[in-house]
């Protein structure tokens, strides 16, 4: 073991003591020390669900990625492994970056972004990024001694040697494929696709798709999945540009929905859905479970915010993993099934006619899953305050003459509050309007009509604003059902 590996990993053990259990959030994975961002190697591993992610553990910013390793059985209980790769090679002094795992035989093998920085004789600093290969038993890996894998050589003519990182690798029958992202000559994303009938020489396949300059600048961080008929390719774009009340994160993440030919390795995009509209949400990674669940994790912060509290050790979570289903050419997201399993105090209303300010006993606390249906009504608008006391809360609000919704945590306690509000635009379905917020200490995740959309954010609120009121202009008739959640 390196040096930088055992550093890490005796650092982070000590660490992780030192950090309470109560500061922690409750059903979403939080990194054992440190920082992390985005989730690598997401994906099942002798019938447990592992998750690597960008990591440092020496301090709550981001500086000389290595990978962090958890695992879990059911996606809400995570056992911290120890760190799994250090930038310990000449080819990734300067960061082991993203990428992706798959279990093949005995073996996970690990395909990730070396970044290696140099200082030329002419006194410039050249960056490179390639692919490498780790191979391991589930706890320690080595890396290939022919690293790299896939380098400079195999991009097509003119894609920047500098951006080209995150690999998602998959396999189908004998040969190994995996999407990449990539600067193309016009200085925009393009995600490639390479394959390889032995993990070590690779080749090129095709541009899968092109960003052009219209949807951001650089792509990152892709996957490729079939979802029932349809091909899907992820991506996470850098530089976004808003349009209308869309894309205003700057680093967003995209569904590209569309067809793919297998034997000419073409696809073709028919649809762009933005997946999350809330203010912490990128880098978003799939797995397929045994049993055929196409799972979505993703790392519920912004490179544009950070609201950590100045006395802690630990700072980045992910989201609650969400399952993947597409109904008419639209891609919803509902939370991790498994979740139910943790449920605890079912407390639920039905017919509620709501107008002025109320307080409904029972419904309240910061570790729930809270169902609301808006039935009918005059109203004209909806305001509920979460994580509410005398001096704090956040707000939703569904104003249904515009046919928005709005969430708003300028109020939650954070000093900074230049970032604190994202609104989507959005439709009932037979007259009634339906949301599922997931809240955890320091986050909260709208899904509105069943996971057709969705919004995450950070709050960091005092623990004890535990409120909720429920608030409508004209008189709204509101089912409700609220679950404790308890791991
Ligand atoms: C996305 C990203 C990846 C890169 C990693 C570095 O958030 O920029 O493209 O591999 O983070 O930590």
């Amino acid at each position: 073991m390196s040096q930088l590996l055992e550093k890490a990993r005796e650092y982070e053990q000590n660490n992780v003591k030192n950090i309470p259990n109560a500061q922690r959030p409750v059903f979403h994975f939080s990194v054992p020390s440190g920082w992390l961002n985005d989730p690598n190697g997401f994906s099942d591993f002798k019938e447990e669900h592992h998750l690597f992610f960008q990591y440092n553990p020496y301090s709550t910013h981001w500086d000389s990625m290595h990978w962090g390793h958890a695992k879990s059985t059911d996606f809400i209980k995570w056992e911290y492994l120890p760190t799994a790769l250090a930038p310990d090679k000449e080819y990734d002094n300067a960061g082991v970056f993203s990428g992706s795992a798959l279990e093949d035989g005995e073996k996970q093998i690990l395909l990730y972004t070396g970044v290696k920085e140099e200082l030329l004789e002419n006194g410039e600093k050249q960056i490179r990024q390639t692919q490498c290969l780790a191979i391991g038993d589930g706890i320690n890996y080595e890396k290939f001694p022919a690293n790299p894998v896939i380098t400079d050589k195999h991009l097509p003519a003119g894609s920047s040697k500098e951006d080209f990182r995150d690999p998602k690798i998959w396999k189908e029958g004998d040969r190994y494929y995996a999407v990449i992202g990539s600067r193309s000559p016009d200085g925009s994303g393009q995600i490639l696709l390479f394959f390889s009938d032995n993990l070590t020489d690779w080749q090129f396949g095709n541009i899968l798709d092109k960003c052009e300059n219209k949807l951001g600048k650089m792509w990152e961080c892709p996957d490729f999945f079939h979802l029932n008929n349809y091909s899907v390719l992820m991506v996470s774009p850098q530089d976004m540009l808003a349009e209308g009340l869309t894309f205003h994160n700057g680093n967003n993440a995209l569904f590209l929905i569309g067809d793919y030919q297998k034997e000419t390795f073409q696809f073709t995009r028919k649809h762009v859905q933005n997946i999350d509209y809330g203010l912490d949400f990128y880098a978003p990674q799939t797995m397929l479970t045994g049993d055929g669940r196409r799972i979505m994790t993703a790392w519920m912060q912004s490179w544009d915010t950070y609201l950590c509290p100045e006395d802690y050790l630990w700072y980045g979570m992910m989201i609650c993993p969400r399952e993947l289903s597409i109904k008419n050419g639209t891609v919803y997201q509902t939370p991790i099934h498994e979740l139910t399993q943790y449920y605890k105090n079912k407390v639920s209303y039905s017919n509620l006619p709501i107008k002025k300010e109320t307080q409904l006993k029972g419904i309240e606390g910061r570790i729930i899953d809270l169902q609301i249906t808006l039935k009918s009504g005059d109203y004209r608008k909806f305001k509920i305050k979460l994580a509410s006391n005398q001096q704090f809360y956040s707000e939703i609000i569904y104003n249904r003459e515009e046919g928005i919704l709005t969430f708003d945590r300028s109020h939650s306690g954070y000093r900074r509050d230049i970032v604190s509000t994202r609104s989507m635009i959005v439709e009932e379905e037979n007259n009634a309007f339906h949301m599922r917020i997931l809240m955890d200490r320091y986050s909260v995740e709208i899904f509105v009509n069943y996971g057709k959309q969705v919004m995450t954010s950070l709050i960091y609120t005092p623990q004890s604003a535990t409120g909720i009121t429920f608030e409508s202009i004209g008189e709204a008739l509101m089912d409700i059902t609220k679950y404790n959640i308890e791991v």
